[in-house]
């Protein structure tokens, strides 16, 4: 937004307010919980293991031979599984190591980094975490009433924030991101209980775990985050310019249930962007702490 005198008083510049509450703890928080989130989500998605729970635990013999998961669970960052090393895991698309050999050592690839940048490109460009992040990261503005560090604004009309625009296309992915991690939540119920030679599970049986009730709860959160996104709002019925006065009275009612069903999820957006967020790195901790044995994961039937 374009810098102004803040109301009332003369004063302009970066940071110059008449407001007398503590309006910078707001971004303040915003900044660390954002921050603590990518930090954490790009170490585990540089991991490449841990996103299971298997036989033999700890972070070194993740991939060993024959050490096969002996829980049903899959990480939400490594959800869907593209690859496996060592070919053993029924999440995986890839049974086996798909690592370039061309790729130096040192450079980091795994099956978190093949496909975090769909949901995280959904997150970026929401309407939500614009404004969050505008005002946390780079102040502009920091918050309502409080003087800015730029003199101009381009909106998101330029490049590079004409970026922000593509959000609707991000949306239809996370939608399949959303239906995959519930197959996986279902899957969280069907327990290995036999494995062949190969390590690959030959008998399942019904079951649930703490980490089942994680995966669920965490599918729930982020289908209240993604059901209440506007880009969704606008497709079921925010689109139309009147609900009551159109040909297709049935349609229509439809459409304003789902529009109104939307707007629900919508009123709260920030508290499920925020919730749903802690929960994805909650279930890949909980995940990755009971591979490597630091939690001993509860079955509870
Ligand atoms: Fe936030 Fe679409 S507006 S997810």
């Amino acid at each position: 937004m374009a810098q102004g005198t803040v109301a009332g008083t003369t004063k302009e510049g970066f940071g110059a307010t008449q407001r007398r509450d503590a309006w910078w703890f707001g971004p303040l928080l915003t900044f660390l919980g954002l921050t603590a989130f990518l930090v954490y989500g790009t170490w585990a998605a540089w991991q490449g293991n841990g996103y299971e729970i298997r036989k033999v635990r700890g972070g070194e013999r993740f991939h060993e031979k024959g050490n096969h998961a002996v829980a049903p669970y899959l990480s939400p960052f490594y959800a869907p599984l593209i690859y496996d090393p060592n070919g053993t895991s029924h999440h995986a698309w890839i049974k086996g190591d798909i690592r370039p050999s061309w790729l130096p050592g040192w450079f980091p690839f795994s099956a978190g980094f093949l496909i975090l940048a769909f949901p995280g490109l959904f997150r970026f460009t929401c309407y939500y975490y614009r404004k969050a992040y505008y005002r946390s990261f780079w102040a502009d503005p920091p918050a309502c009433a409080v003087g800015e560090p730029r003199k101009s604004y381009w909106g998101e009309n330029h490049w590079p924030l004409l970026f922000q625009n593509s959000h609707r296309y991000w949306m239809y992915i996370a939608c399949l991101f959303l239906l995959l991690l519930a197959w996986d939540a279902l899957q969280a119920f069907w327990w290995p209980t036999a494995f062949g030679a190969n390590g690959h599970a030959t008998s399942h049986a019904f079951g649930i775990g703490l980490g089942t009730v994680i995966m669920v709860v965490n599918v729930i959160l982020l289908a209240g985050f993604t059901f209440g996104c506007n880009s969704i709002r606008h497709i079921v019925g925010g689109r139309r310019d009147c609900f009551t006065c159109a040909n297709n009275p049935q349609k229509l009612r439809t459409s304003y249930k789902l529009w109104r069903i939307s707007s629900r999820f919508n009123e709260h957006h920030m508290e499920w962007a925020w919730l749903s967020l802690f929960s994805v790195g909650f279930t890949d901790l909980y995940i990755r702490l009971c591979a490597l044995g630091v939690w001993q994961d509860w079955r509870i039937i």
